[in-house]
């Protein structure tokens, strides 16, 4: 049987437009007066891994139904409202899936988003979240395609652990030698996403650490976080970021590192010798969403405006009903505006339950980290 979990609350019709055309200006604000300035693409809700955390096997299986090609933005689709996200204030695109590296010919929707500029003549930040298996292969055309950096997730260098995280029986050796064609090709800074959960991977947080000291990528460390619904999350697998810090600090002293911006999500730290820096990004111990300027696309054009929202908005049904651009910047400047999202920030005060059962949050597979 085919099931679908992901599609929680289905708007399936197009935004309305209420109020007047809006042109954009670059500044955007919702109603908490955060701008609008990344945007998430998911090109794929695929993936060859199946992380324990994220896409779990029972339930991510040979029955589950992804979504048909059809369903998909095209690259011409994604390119139009990038340009239109891009006049609003954008000046961040990070490339997601599922795995955005088994979208095939992804180069081409690289080439295409390269060549966009900020409203004051700036190259975007275009970046791209992988989990390293195909990177090796394809550093080399990603570059060349014009892709600013790259974000590798990589959860343990214990071969074994790690191929029971990944639930797909991939080598640690792979993904460090993709790591090191990044590297190669100039995809920098390299960051490596390590997601720590208390009693699984933990274990391996000192390793991970010793292994990229000085090595010029930086290590992140990532809360596990109750995102979706299918992962069964658990508060007492969350290993506070403090306590992550601290047992690096028994054995490489290190010293807080002033903040690159205000929206970053990780908080850095660099090693006491000057040889390099690690981050840890906590978004349950600590929210971030006062700062949150993060927008995320969805693989089939819904437009979310949380992480762990359980609704987008179908901007797909804008560009296949033949609104204008002037009618979907509207659309996407009402949207934006009309935002209230903060959902870590909730749980964190405990006004929304963590990890509600009821709660029919999207999967971070189908959104992207
Ligand atoms: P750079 O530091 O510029 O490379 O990007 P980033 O800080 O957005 O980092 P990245 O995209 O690698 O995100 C790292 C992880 O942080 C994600 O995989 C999520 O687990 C978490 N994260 C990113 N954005 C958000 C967000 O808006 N809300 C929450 N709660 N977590 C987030
Ligand atoms: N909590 C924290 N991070 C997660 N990721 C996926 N699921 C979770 C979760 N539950 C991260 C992955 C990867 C990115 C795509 O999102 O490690 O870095
Ligand atoms: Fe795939 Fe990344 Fe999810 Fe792992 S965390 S299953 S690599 S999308
Ligand atoms: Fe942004 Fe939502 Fe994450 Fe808060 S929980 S930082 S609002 S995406």
């Amino acid at each position: 049987m085919s099931r679908r979990i992901i599609p929680v609350a289905d708007l399936s019709a197009a935004p309305v437009i209420s109020g007047p055309l809006q042109t954009p200006s670059g500044a955007l604000h919702d109603t908490l007066a955060r701008p609008l300035r990344d945007l998430r693409i998911s090109v794929t809700d695929r993936c060859n891994f199946r992380c324990v955390y994220c896409m779990p096997r029972a339930v991510f299986d040979k029955d589950y139904a992804f979504l048909p090609h059809s369903a998909l933005l095209s690259f011409e689709e994604i390119e139009r409202l990038a340009r239109i996200f891009v006049a609003h204030g954008v000046e961040k695109i990070r490339l997601t899936g599922g795995e955005p590296l088994l979208r095939k010919n992804l180069e081409f929707l690289i080439e295409r988003l390269s060549q966009l500029t900020t409203p004051t003549g700036r190259p975007l930040d275009l970046t791209l979240t992988t989990n390293g298996s195909l990177l090796a292969r394809k550093a080399r055309s990603l570059k060349d395609a014009g892709l600013s950096r790259v974000t590798v997730s990589l959860d343990a260098l214990d071969d074994t652990l790690f191929r029971r995280m990944n639930d797909a029986d991939f080598a640690v050796a792979d993904v460090l030698d993709g790591i090191a064609a990044a590297q190669a090709v100039g995809l920098a800074p390299v960051k490596v996403n390590m997601v720590v959960k208390r009693g699984t991977n933990d274990s391996e947080i000192v390793p991970m650490a010793r292994h990229f000291k000085g090595s010029g990528a930086v290590l992140r460390f990532i809360e596990y976080m109750d995102v979706g619904t299918s992962n069964g999350w658990n508060m007492a697998e969350v290993l506070p970021s403090a306590d992550v810090i601290a047992r690096i600090a028994e054995h490489f002293p290190l010293a807080p590192l002033e903040a690159h911006s205000a929206a970053e999500t990780a908080q850095r730290w660099g090693y006491a010798d000057g040889n390099g820096e690690i981050g840890v990004i906590s978004s349950v111990t600590r929210a971030f969403c006062g700062s949150c300027t993060r927008a995320r696309l969805s693989t089939e054009g819904k437009l979310y405006l949380c992480l762990f929202a359980s609704a987008g908005h179908d901007l797909r049904a804008l560009l296949r009903g033949g609104a204008s651009d002037a009618d979907i910047a509207t659309a996407v400047a009402e949207i934006w505006q009309g935002r209230a999202d903060r959902y870590s920030q909730l749980r964190g005060s405990n006004m929304a339950e963590p990890g509600a059962q009821d709660a029919r949050r999207v999967e971070m597979s189908y959104i992207g980290g």
